[in-house]
């Protein structure tokens, strides 16, 4: 008999299995508890809950450590692509070269959309935010796919996960495009993944469109440093919504719709923004008088996270890529000296310390992305392009596992109790 977790309730003694994973905090196994103690454990937000047991991705918190597959976020960033992590987390292992091309290939030709979805996007107004759109047009991709829905089928959701990675960077190119008035360019299948994404987004048809390599790789590596994230908010909404057996493109859509809050992947957006607020250093004490105000909602965007208490390593990496997108372009943004001194004062400063905010994968993003050219209504949406494999991954490994079962929380109830119906005229 393994360890085990003792609970005392309710004058009896009771007994919880400890689990161990592979690296990482055991969890008490309470599968049995509302069974026999009839009380629910009351943990919102899930400060202190595994929803599921998963093999994808492990983050240390406290030590700034980031896995993917037992592989450190360090690694794949600075040797691997896109693609092949994607392989990684969709698969289990590093591709070899045969399987990546085979995989490439397959991504390739999966990227044009049904030509009745660029219709779909004339419904929206020209200044829709592209998350928006996103939204709508992931969510109708299952009535253009009918033939891939069936969740039963390992086939289907492997063809379903390839068109959902092949078209984000489509459906994400062509939301840009119609923002600013410009034709949809099509998938170009001689380019790379993010390459193809660069050119469909950035390009025109009334001239060739040259693919910057130093771009393309700081893309790309952008793209790997978003691609999973264990069970954040997003994740854990496409496996609740997948565990009722919704096919998949309604789960991305709802991952999609969850990423979109600021707390969340629409981090990058308002960190961009509330770096355009303050401007200048010499404003920087202020705002950080702002979001140490208990009574002041504002907080600094971008910083903190729930899971690191360290730097998070993503960070460190977009830190880095920023630099070389600058010396690419040989371009600077004084909202990166702001950046770099607004970290340096928060990191010196003891609500911070004490908090353990550091900076988060969001926090460097929108200058990079800003430089590149994107809008700020487009940050967000490359978050969702570049998290769709990990939601498709997590979401395969909750389908395929056997235990698998509708997730469906209780509550702590403190509404009224029952009473009687009262005619208006007695009210
Ligand atoms: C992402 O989960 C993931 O993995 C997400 C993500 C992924 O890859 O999927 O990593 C992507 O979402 C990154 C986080 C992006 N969000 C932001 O940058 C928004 C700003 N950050 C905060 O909203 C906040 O830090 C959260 C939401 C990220 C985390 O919130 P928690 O874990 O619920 O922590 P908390 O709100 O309880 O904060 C703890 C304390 C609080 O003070 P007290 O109530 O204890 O006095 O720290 C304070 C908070 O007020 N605090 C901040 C702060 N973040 C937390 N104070 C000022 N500025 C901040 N940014």
């Amino acid at each position: 008999m393994g360890d085990q977790a003792k609970l005392s309730a309710g004058g009896a003694d009771f007994e919880y299995p400890i689990l161990k994973g592979s690296v990482g905090p055991d969890v008490v196994d309470i599968r049995k508890l509302y069974a026999q103690t009839g009380k629910f454990t009351f943990d919102p937000g899930f400060t202190s809950t595994a929803s599921c047991e998963s093999a994808l991705t492990y983050i240390d918190g406290d030590e700034g450590v980031l896995l993917h597959r037992g592989y450190p976020i360090g690694q794949l960033a600075e040797k691997s692509s896109f693609m092949e992590t994607s392989y990684l987390l969709l698969n289990g292992e590093l591709p070899s070269k045969d399987e990546l091309t085979t995989f490439e290939n397959t991504i390739t030709r999966h990227t044009m959309l049904h030509e009745q979805l660029a219709t779909f996007y004339r419904g929206f107004r020209r200044d829709a935010h592209p998350m928006a759109i996103m939204c709508g047009v992931v969510g109708a991709l299952s009535a253009f796919y009918h033939d891939s829905t069936d969740i039963a089928d390992p086939e289907h959701r492997k063809i379903s996960s390839h068109r959902l990675i092949a078209k984000m960077p489509t459906i994400a190119a062509m939301a840009y495009k119609y923002s600013v008035g410009q034709p949809f360019v099509y998938p170009d299948n001689s380019l790379s993944y993010t390459g193809n994404f660069l050119r469909m987004t950035f390009g025109v048809p009334a001239e060739e469109y040259e693919v910057i390599p130093a771009i393309e790789k700081a893309m790309d590596r952008i793209f790997i440093l978003h691609a999973d994230h264990e069970q954040n908010a997003s994740t854990s909404t496409v496996r609740l919504a997948g565990s009722s057996g919704a096919n998949p493109f309604a789960c991305i859509a709802a991952g999609i719709a969850c990423l979109w809050g600021p707390a969340h992947g629409g981090a990058n957006e308002a960190a961009l923004n509330m770096l355009k607020e303050i401007g200048t250093p010499d404003r920087i004490p202020h705002y950080i008088e702002r979001a140490k105000d208990k009574n002041d909602p504002f907080r600094l965007m971008g910083f903190g996270h729930r899971v690191y208490k360290n730097y998070d390593p993503r960070a460190t990496v977009m830190q880095s890529t920023l630099r070389e997108v600058f010396d690419a372009l040989k371009v600077t943004d004084p909202l990166f000296e702001t950046a770099l001194r607004l970290e340096e004062l928060a990191l010196s400063d003891p609500y911070f310390v004490e908090k353990k905010l550091f900076p988060n994968v969001d926090f460097y993003s929108g200058i990079i992305l800003s430089a590149i050219g994107f809008p700020t209504t487009m940050f967000t949406v490359l978050f969702a392009l570049a998290r769709t494999v990990g939601w498709v991954a997590q979401w395969n490994e909750m389908i395929s596992d056997p235990g698998q079962k509708i997730g469906r929380p209780r509550q702590l109830y403190t509404g009224p109790t029952q009473r009687d119906y009262l005619a208006i005229d007695k009210r």
